[in-house]
């Protein structure tokens, strides 16, 4: 029988077997496999890095977080099983990550997220024995805001002579730690899956970490190739690449919804620029905007087509892909980031989904149509919003 599962390695002359070295072992080298409905209907090969496979906390943010804490090992701030706790403020999916690692190599988690995230994510944080405190959604110039709240923490705790252990704050948005982990990691593997060919690479900023280390590893290597943005409605850093300004209109004065970034979308979009995405903003040709609408109308077209059950900021991440393939034309080979499962996102951006599998005539128009018809957003659908 013919075997179709392209990760198998079996063969028949048998070796000495290394096997990964815990958890922190099963952490990159993840697949980059063609989206085969979307690579069909642009003509353009599009490839997706499965980054939800990464075996820790299933996103990209196991590579930073493993850096981060092999970086503070190496600095000597950590001791095992000493009370040592490593704080951060994140949307989720670093805290997970963090969590995992930190049970694996003998440090506590403290983790600050934002109220206004999905309800699973703070869930299993806790089944990973971390310690979560959900804040109100604030700006960043506020104490309280989930990023000063986690450094404060961390102060506290070292500061606290009654307390086992110090406070170690791992501040992925503005740590060098973060890009490099991608510069070392998700770089490398896709210049080598790709085999040094590919016209584009596309993807979201939370942090900035993935597209600012990504860049930097590639662009050198490859000076044609295109870095393109894709950001979620409400985020200011479409802004910032095309026109150098931090700048949204839905995010006038009295205009903006409780979320700091107005959209339903998690773990990318931001209205700060972080030492992360400065690390490689000049390395980014262009930006895609995504809305809401359309990032929900992906989402259900990779489960109706491909069985590709992901969360919000892939989703996102896919309509950009397939809008810069239609601008570049068939031929093409464009590399996107598939940044978590679904399962993550099923009581907030999976509930807004709506029913799948009802129709089978969805075209890709409609997708990219989607802002247009539901919510006016778009005046100008063939500029920003559409292709
Ligand atoms: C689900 C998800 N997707 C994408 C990103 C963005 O990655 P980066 O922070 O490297 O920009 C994040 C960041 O936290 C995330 O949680």
């Amino acid at each position: 029988m013919k075997d179709n599962t392209s990760r198998s390695t079996a063969t028949t002359a048998l070796q000495d077997p290394i096997f990964p070295e815990g958890i922190e072992g099963c952490i990159g080298n993840t697949p980059l496999f063609k989206i085969k409905s979307l690579s069909d209907a642009t003509g353009c090969e599009i490839l997706a890095k499965a980054e939800f496979l990464n075996g820790a906390g299933n996103s990209p943010k196991d590579r930073v977080a493993l850096s981060i804490i092999n970086m503070a090992e190496a600095d000597g701030l950590l001791t095992p099983y000493s009370g040592d706790t490593i704080y951060e403020g994140t949307v989720g999916s670093t805290g997970i990550s963090l969590a995992a690692i930190c049970r694996a190599r003998g440090y506590l988690a403290h983790i600050c997220m934002p109220d206004d995230q999905a309800k699973e994510k703070s869930d299993l944080l806790e089944k990973l024995g971390a310690e979560v405190e959900r804040v109100r959604p604030a700006p960043i110039v506020d104490q309280n805001q989930f990023v000063n709240r986690a450094r404060n923490r961390a102060a506290e705790h070292t500061a606290d002579p009654n307390r086992r252990g110090r406070g170690i704050f791992a501040d992925q948005f503005e740590t060098q730690a973060n890009w490099q982990a991608h510069f070392n990691g998700t770089g490398p593997e896709i210049y080598t899956q790709t085999g040094g060919r590919l016209d584009a690479f596309v993807t979201g900023a939370g942090t900035g970490g993935t597209i600012s280390g990504v860049a930097r590893f590639l662009k050198p290597r490859l000076p044609k190739l295109k870095v393109v943005l894709s950001d979620p409605q409400g985020s200011g850093l479409f802004n910032k690449v095309k026109y150098g300004v931090m700048f949204d209109p839905k995010e006038r004065e009295g205009t903006r919804r409780r979320q700091q970034v107005d959209t339903i979308v998690e773990g990318i979009g931001i209205n700060r620029v972080t030492s992360n995405f400065e690390a490689g903003r000049e390395l980014i040709d262009d930006a895609v905007r995504v809305s809401d609408e359309q990032a929900m109308a992906m989402a259900r077209w990779l489960v109706e087509k491909d069985g590709i059950f992901v969360g919000s900021s892939s989703a996102v991440n896919c309509v950009a892909a397939v809008k810069v393939a239609l601008q570049m034309g068939p031929g093409h080979r464009i590399v996107t980031i598939l940044c978590d499962s679904g399962m993550r996102h099923l009581s907030k951006f999976w509930a807004r989904v709506g029913p799948i599998g009802g129709k089978d005539d969805v075209t890709l128009d409609d997708v990219l149509n989607a802002a247009t018809k539901q919510n006016g957003l778009v005046e100008k659908p063939n500029q920003e919003w559409g292709v």
